[in-house]
């Protein structure tokens, strides 16, 4: 068996876990070759490679001038920075496994789902959870029939407080014009699963939403810049900033701080009073918003509901078709057990469902980054592309999903997904005015 020589650009919280995990596949992968401009995380990256030929370099210009490296190669660099890399690895010769977004571009998406085409390059785009054992399962349960047609589809997702805080008020997706609309930054997985799972494209979109909670109107009396500058509500605040050196170090603070598990508490207040994430959660230069609804209409008349939510925990998935209910989640999970619960309409025979890797769901994405990684050495083999699970060509109708779910947002409308092919450069993100409110209901 051929090893797959993998390189990566950016080489953040992302890189690190793909590596880490090719690093425990070395029947398939051998780690060749990474970029970033801060040194400390190619270093982890040469340590995963274990490889006397590993090549570190300071950019992604740096890495694409030379000679090509790798098989793949990874673009795990923050959203805007998508397209340049790819589009130039592409070139290069190099298949790729791209983060999602693609872009927070419509246009550049379909720029380059245009090159891949043309230069016949394989592109992997990290939708991980297509690649989870509970997904999987569900797409299993449709394709048996057990079902009948599919009617209605109601999906959610749960952010959790601290996750909306950490990413999307105080973090690298908190500001919609340095990153990509929530429902695209976030919810790109879950348009992309809606899509997957009813098997027909979408053909119009409805969107409201805003940004409520985390603005300074919800400020506690008395509440400073900064949970460092002695808050006088800071020891029952769930979103205390101090936290991180406490609860959220593990889990929270290790993606976004290299030192983050030999620092000391005290070391962590200092990083914490000069760097984003240590900002009163209520006084930040947030735009995403912590709430929307989408709904949807697919070919067949088929209908879908999408709510994004701060204050949820996790995802819920509800299926209604002809033959049967299938319906699954936290919720159900805590009050039943069963990972997925699947009710018959004629018999009303109820079948649950308890899956293998149901204890790791809190684990790298339900599974799915394992999954993903597993997977792409025979994504990457396959002839023919059109058979690849998660290829650049199958991802874009979800993010065109995402795009029109914004605008119609933004707009305040009913969007036509014809639309988006039409004319992606209307789909540039729009300024938004200084807080990402809802739009003024007019009677
Ligand atoms: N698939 C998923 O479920 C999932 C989950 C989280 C994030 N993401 C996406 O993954 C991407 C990366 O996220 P992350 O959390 O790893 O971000 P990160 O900020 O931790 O990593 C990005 C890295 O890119 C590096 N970088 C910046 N400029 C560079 C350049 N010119 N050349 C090379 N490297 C450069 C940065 O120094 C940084 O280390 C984002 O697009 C994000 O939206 C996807």
């Amino acid at each position: 068996m051929k090893r797959l020589k993998l390189a990566a650009i950016g080489c953040g919280a992302r890189a690190q876990t793909y590596l880490s995990l090719a690093a425990q596949m070395p029947q398939k992968y051998e780690i060749v070759a990474a970029a970033d401009p801060v040194p400390e995380r190619v270093e982890k990256i040469k340590a995963l490679a274990d490889n006397p030929d590993f090549r570190g370099y300071s950019s992604a210009a740096a890495i694409l001038a030379g000679d090509k490296l790798a098989d793949v190669m990874i673009i795990a660099t923050q959203d805007r920075f998508h397209f340049e890399p790819c589009k130039l690895a592409m070139e290069k010769g190099y298949d790729i496994l791209l983060e999602k977004p693609i872009s927070p571009d419509l246009s550049e998406v379909h720029q380059l789902q245009k090159i891949t085409r043309q230069l016949q390059r394989r592109v992997v785009v990290c939708h991980v959870l297509r690649y989870t054992e509970f997904y999987g399962k569900v797409k299993e349960i449709i394709d048996s029939g057990v079902l009948g047609n599919i009617i209605t589809l109601n999906a959610s997702e749960g952010v959790l407080p601290w996750h909306q805080a950490h990413s999307y008020v105080r973090g690298h997706w908190a500001n919609v014009e340095k990153g990509s609309p929530m429902i695209v930054a976030k919810s790109s997985h879950d348009m992309d699963i809606i899509h997957w799972l009813i098997g027909e494209r979408c053909t119009a979109i409805s969107s409201f939403g805003a940004l409520t909670y985390f603005t300074p109107e919800n400020a506690p009396a008395g509440a400073p810049e900064r949970c460092t500058d002695g808050c006088p509500i800071g020891d029952h605040c769930m979103y205390n900033a101090k936290l991180y050196a406490g609860v959220h170090r593990h889990e929270w603070l290790s993606l976004i701080y290299d030192r983050a598990r030999a620092a000391s508490d005290e070391e962590v207040y200092q990083w914490l009073k000069t760097g984003p994430w240590g900002r009163c959660v209520y006084r930040c230069d947030n735009t995403a918003v912590d709430h929307q609804v989408v709904s949807m209409q697919f070919k067949g008349n088929i209908t879908a509901t999408f709510t994004m939510t701060a204050f949820e925990h996790e995802r819920h998935l509800d299926i209604f078709g002809t033959e049967g209910i299938l319906k699954s989640g936290k919720f159900y999970k805590d009050q039943t057990g069963a990972d997925i619960i699947v009710t018959r309409h004629d018999s009303g025979e109820v079948t649950r469902y308890r899956l293998d890797s149901s204890d790791d769901l809190n684990d790298g994405h339900y599974g799915g980054d394992k999954g993903l990684m597993t997977a792409l050495y025979d994504e990457m083999n396959k002839t023919d592309t059109g058979e690849m699970h998660t290829s650049l060509s199958s991802s874009v109708h979800g993010h065109e999903m995402a795009f029109a779910a914004e605008k119609a947002r933004l707009e305040n409308r009913v969007v036509q997904l014809q639309q988006m092919k039409r004319s992606p450069s209307s789909m540039r993100i729009i300024k938004l005015s200084e807080r990402n409110r809802a739009p003024k209901c007019e009677y």
